[in-house]
C-alpha cells in the first residue's frame, strides 16, 4: 500500500499530510461491496485489450471524445470542457487501435510507430483490487478512499480546501458535497467518497466512453480517461478489476503501465488539440458536478 505523497522531478509536490490520512487502528477494511462502484447497467460487449508493446485495442460501442480541463472562471475548481468527438472508424471486427507509445503521427490512433521505436509497454501496475490498495480517510459524513494513482488533474483541490481535508472536516452537507465533487471527477479513479452511514460509494453514471484529456494550464496532453466500467484486459489475458473510472497512459512514459502516473507532464507530451490555439469548448455536461448525498 503506498504511504507517501507523490513527487515529480519538475519540482511540485502534491501537498497533503499523509500522516493524518491513515486508517483507524480499530477500523475494519471499508466494505466497497455494499454498492458497486460501477453504476448499473454495466456495459456489455465492450473492452480494452492491451497489445504487447503496442496500442490499446478498443472493442465495441465506445465513444471517444477529447476534452480539455482548466479552472472555472472563479478559480475555485477544475472543470472539463468538451473539445470534440473523435470519429473512430472501427475495423471489420469492431475494433479501434489507440496509440499507447505516444509516438504516433496520427494521434490518438496507432500508426505502427511503436515498432520502429521499440516501445516497451510492459505492464507493471499493482493488480490488487482497489479496496486492498487504498487508504481510508475518515470524515463525519463521508469517508474517502485513496489509492494514490495520480494524473495531477487537480480536481481534488476545491474552493474550501483539498478533498482530504474537506473529508476530515466536512460536518455540513455543503462541505461533504464539495468533498464528493472533488473525488468523483478525478479521472484516475484514485479517489472515492463513501457514505459513512450506508457504505454507498459515490459514482456517477457514464456511458462506456474514452475521453482524451488535455491539461491546458500545464500545456500538456494527458491520458485516456476511461469511463463507464469498460473491462481492461492485459497482454496475458488478465482482466483488471472493473472500475467506473481509470486513466490509461498515452504518452508511453508512465512508470506504472498501463495506468497514467502524470509523467506526461515531465515529458511535456503534446498532441494537436485545437485548445493549444486558444479554442476552448463548452463545459462538458457529461460530468455531473452535483452529487446528491
Ligand atoms: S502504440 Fe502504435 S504508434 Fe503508438
Amino acid at each position: 500500500m503506498p504511504t507517501s505523497p507523490q513527487t515529480r522531478s519538475t519540482g511540485w509536490h502534491h501537498t497533503r499530510n499523509t500522516e493524518k490520512h491513515t486508517r483507524r487502528n480499530d477500523q475494519e477494511e471499508p466494505d466497497y461491496s455494499v454498492v458497486s462502484p460501477i453504476p448499473e447497467p454495466k456495459p456489455q460487449d465492450v473492452s480494452i485489450s492491451i497489445i504487447a508493446h503496442g496500442p490499446y485495442r478498443v472493442h465495441g460501442d465506445v465513444a471517444v471524445y477529447e476534452d480539455v480541463f482548466l479552472h472555472n472562471e472563479e478559480q475555485t475548481h477544475m472543470e472539463y470542457h468538451r473539445q470534440r468527438t473523435i470519429e473512430t472508424h472501427p475495423d471489420e471486427h469492431g475494433d479501434v487501435y489507440l496509440c499507447r507509445c505516444g509516438a504516433s503521427s496520427h494521434k490518438p490512433f496507432c500508426d505502427g510507430t511503436h515498432e520502429k521505436i521499440g516501445f516497451d509497454g510492459t505492464e507493471v501496475a499493482d493488480r490488487a483490487p482497489y479496496a486492498e490498495r487504498a487508504e481510508l480517510v475518515e470524515g463525519p459524513i463521508v469517508d474517502l478512499g485513496d489509492d494514490q494513482r495520480c494524473a495531477y488533474a487537480r480536481f481534488c483541490h476545491r474552493r474550501d480546501g483539498d478533498v482530504w481535508n474537506l473529508t476530515e472536516e466536512a460536518d455540513t452537507e455543503e462541505l461533504a458535497t464539495e468533498a464528493v465533487q472533488g473525488s468523483w471527477l478525478c479521472p484516475t479513479g484514485r479517489l472515492e467518497s463513501i457514505n459513512v452511514n450506508n457504505g454507498k460509494v459515490y459514482e456517477q453514471h457514464f456511458d462506456p466512453s474514452i475521453v482524451i484529456i488535455d491539461d491546458y494550464e500545464e500545456g500538456v496532453a494527458g491520458p485516456y480517461f476511461v469511463r463507464g466500467g469498460i473491462p481492461l484486459i492485459g497482454v496475458d489475458g488478465h482482466r483488471y478489476e472493473d472500475r467506473n473510472r481509470y486513466a490509461l497512459c498515452r504518452s508511453g512514459s508512465t512508470q506504472n503501465a498501463p495506468f497514467c502516473d502524470a509523467m506526461h507532464i515531465n515529458v511535456q507530451f503534446m498532441d494537436d488539440d485545437p485548445c493549444w490555439d486558444g479554442e476552448i469548448g463548452p463545459v462538458d455536461e457529461s460530468f455531473n458536478d452535483n452529487p446528491t448525498l
